[in-house]
């Protein structure tokens, strides 16, 4: 089966440029990609599950074959419902691997859901989301890590009152 639509999921907490770059290559290989934000655990996080749609909403807007949206649950029972039978992912580092490869092979037994991986731009192979919070926490430039959108997000976020960046994955 050919896979025209495929999934590109992740907490985008926030968007980063590594990410935008996985998403635009997708976005030339398939007819449709649909990027969702996983919210099982987005209270954990530093944006809300809303705060980082409308983030992931901005900087694809241009990209007419992509949409945004979030899932509860498992990827595979999201896979299901949508007819989508591959999930596509970035590879950064060998750091990645394991992680990556245990989801892959689970999701494939799970429900037969592919995982296809595209290598990182060697230019975001140490980009991270996480760092990004950080970086931006302790007033440092993220200014060639994430879009324009995300990086004034992350001042307003820092200075208004009673926020902060959680560390965290
Ligand atoms: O940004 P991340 O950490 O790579 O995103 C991970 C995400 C949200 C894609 C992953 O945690 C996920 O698929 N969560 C949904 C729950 C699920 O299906 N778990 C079983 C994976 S085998």
């Amino acid at each position: 089966m050919r896979v025209r639509r495929v999934v590109c999921p992740g907490s985008f907490d926030p968007v980063t440029n590594g990410h935008l770059d996985i998403i635009c290559r997708a976005a030339l290989l398939h007819d449709e990609v649909l990027v969702v934000v996983g919210a099982n655990r987005a209270k954990l996080g530093m944006f809300t599950v809303d705060e980082r749609v409308a983030m992931l909403k901005e900087v694809t807007g241009e990209l007419s074959n992509v949409s945004v949206g979030t899932f509860r649950g498992l990827l595979v029972d999201y896979c299901r419902a949508q007819g989508v039978t591959a999930i596509v992912k970035g590879l950064r580092a060998v750091s990645d691997f394991e992680y990556e490869m245990e989801m892959a092979q689970m999701n494939y037994r799970l429900a037969e859901v592919e995982t296809l991986f595209l290598t990182a731009n060697p230019l975001y192979s140490f980009l991270r989301s996480s760092l990004v919070r950080e970086i931006a926490a302790y007033g440092g430039n993220v200014s060639s890590l994430v879009p324009p959108v995300v990086e004034a997000q992350l001042r307003a976020k820092l200075t208004s009152p009673g926020q902060g960046a959680e560390p965290g994955r």
